[in-house]
């Protein structure tokens, strides 16, 4: 335990110093951002006993965890979607908490504390993307006065469903025909609030909506020195189409590199984090 805190000191404090809430202000409109933990191919995600998938336990780590949330601590708003939603619902707190780990009494309150003091919400403001609208909200998502604003299709925002979600005190946003448009949820949270840096904080198929409308800046990776083993169909990548490296348009940065860490599944390994950043996000 003593060496896992250890490991976590000795990157503290490495992702807050990239000011990403300074990076917004100079290239003046919102800054957009992600991150990933993967192996040497990209994957990102395994399945489980129970066939659901899971972030892969041989690279779960405390110190990747602590840098997730020094990024999600920089960010206005949170774009999840009803997966991880629905895990929230059936697994509380044993699913990696993004919606009130910064509350008084929460993991990363200390995180929390540093928003304040830094002008920012306690908790960001939550978006939700989704066409089913198969999921509850949890109640501390509109904890402490926050928003939370739901995209889906067309059709999906005039459905019953929709009308309880306003019911409960958030917003449905019409955003596409068969699924969510990027570039509407960015036109919309550039007009209607004051959100500098948005953070998408799940899996794969959101990330390519942001690919696909070419509003991603800079996508974070941590990626783990091992390769796992498994059966094409029950992993997840960062990308279904290519690997990360080749992202057309994006330069990476190495940032630390980090040896001796335990994973969750109690191996040893080892870690680097970079940054693959937009070109034109590069010369700031
Ligand atoms: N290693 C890592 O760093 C990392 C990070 C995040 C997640 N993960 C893992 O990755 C796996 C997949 O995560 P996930 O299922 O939460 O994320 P996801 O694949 O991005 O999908 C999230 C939700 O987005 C909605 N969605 C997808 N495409 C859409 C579209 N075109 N329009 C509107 N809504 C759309 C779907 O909801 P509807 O069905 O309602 O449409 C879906 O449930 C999980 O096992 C998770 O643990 C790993």
């Amino acid at each position: 335990m003593k060496e896992m805190e250890q490991k976590v000191k000795e990157i503290e404090g490495i992702y807050l110093e990239f000011d990403l809430q300074g990076l917004a202000k100079k290239i003046g409109r919102p800054l957009v951002i992600a991150n990933y933990i993967c192996d040497k191919n990209d994957v990102i995600a395994k399945k489980s006993e129970n066939g659901e998938f899971q972030v892969a336990p041989e690279l779960k780590n405390a110190s990747d965890w602590r840098l997730f949330q020094e990024l999600t601590a920089q960010a206005d708003v949170i774009i999840t979607g009803a997966g991880y939603l629905k895990r929230y619902a059936s697994l509380g707190e044993k699913t990696q908490n993004v919606i009130d780990q910064f509350s008084e009494g929460g993991q990363f309150a200390s995180l929390g504390q540093w928003r304040v003091g830094n002008g920012l919400k306690r908790n960001p403001d939550i978006v939700v993307v989704s066409r089913s609208l198969d999921f509850e909200i949890p109640s501390a998502a509109f904890a402490d006065d926050r928003k939370v604003i739901i995209f889906t299709t067309f059709d999906g925002s005039a459905s019953e469903k929709a009308k309880e979600y306003r019911k409960s005190g958030a917003a449905v946003v019409p955003a596409g025909k068969e699924g969510v448009d990027g570039r509407v949820v960015l036109n919309y949270l550039t007009d209607n609030g004051k959100y500098k840096v948005i953070k998408m904080t799940t899996g794969p198929r959101v990330l390519q909506i942001l690919l696909n409308a070419d509003v991603l800046d800079e996508l974070f990776i941590t990626r783990v020195d091992k390769e796992i083993k498994a059966d094409p169909s029950d992993v997840q990548t960062v990308l279904h189409d290519r690997k990360v490296k080749d992202l057309p348009g994006f330069r990476y940065e190495q940032v630390f590199h980090q040896d001796g860490v335990t994973a969750s599944n109690g191996e040893t390994i080892s870690q680097g984090f970079g940054v693959y950043k937009k070109d034109n996000i590069s010369n700031f």
